[in-house]
C-alpha cells in the first residue's frame, strides 16, 4: 500500500494537487474516495480532478442529487461524482441512475469511506483534514491549510508514484 502526506495551502493549490498530482495517474475504472469533514475541500479537490480530465462541468456539490456524471469534452473517461453522504452502502451504485458506467469513468465519492469500498478492490482512498488549533481567520473564514493524506489500495496502485509532473 502506498501512503503520502502532503500539505496543501489554500482553495487554489487544492484543485492544482488534484490536477497536476492525482488526475495524471487516473484512468477509466478507477475509483477515488475522499473523507473530510463539512467544508474540507472534497468538492474543490474533486473541481481540480474535473479541469484536468476535461469534463463537462462544472463539478459542483452533488450534495441533493447524490450523483453526477460529467461527460468527457476530450474523449476520455466521464467523471461520476458522487455524494454518499445520505447513502447507506453503495454496493448497488448501479442502481443509481448514472449516464455512464463505472468502466468508462472516474468515481470520485464524497463521504464515501465505510461504503464505496465494495465497488473495487482497487481504489484511491484520499482524506483531507484542516489543521489543527490554528486561528480562524475572520477576515477570510474559508482560509486554512489542509492536511491531505493519500493511501492506495489494491494492485492497480502497486507502482504507481504521486509527484507533480
Ligand atoms: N486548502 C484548502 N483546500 C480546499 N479548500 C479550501 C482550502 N482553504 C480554504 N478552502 C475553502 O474551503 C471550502 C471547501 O469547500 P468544499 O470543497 O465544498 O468542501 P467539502 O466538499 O469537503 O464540503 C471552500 O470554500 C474553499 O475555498
Ligand atoms: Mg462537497
Amino acid at each position: 500500500m502506498t501512503s503520502a502526506t502532503i500539505t496543501i495551502p489554500d482553495a487554489e493549490a487544492m484543485r492544482t494537487f488534484a490536477a497536476e498530482v492525482i488526475a495524471p495517474q487516473l484512468a477509466h475504472g478507477d475509483l477515488v474516495i475522499l473523507t473530510g469533514d463539512l467544508g474540507a475541500g472534497k468538492t474543490t479537490f474533486t473541481q481540480g480532478l474535473g479541469e484536468a480530465l476535461g469534463v463537462r462541468g462544472p463539478v459542483a456539490s452533488p450534495t441533493f442529487i447524490i450523483a453526477r456524471t460529467h461527460p468527457s469534452e476530450v474523449g476520455g473517461p466521464s467523471l461520476i461524482h458522487v455524494d454518499a453522504y445520505r447513502l447507506g452502502s453503495l454496493a448497488e451504485l448501479d442502481d443509481l441512475d448514472l449516464d455512464s458506467s463505472l468502466d468508462s469513468s472516474v468515481t470520485v465519492v464524497e463521504w464515501g469511506e465505510g461504503k464505496a469500498e465494495a465497488l473495487a478492490e482497487d481504489r484511491l482512498h484520499i482524506t483531507l483534514e484542516r489543521e489543527r488549533g490554528g486561528e480562524v481567520d475572520m477576515v477570510n473564514p474559508d482560509y486554512g491549510v489542509r492536511e491531505v493524506r493519500i493511501r492506495a489500495h489494491g494492485d492497480r496502485w502497486a507502482d504507481v508514484t504521486f509527484e507533480r509532473n
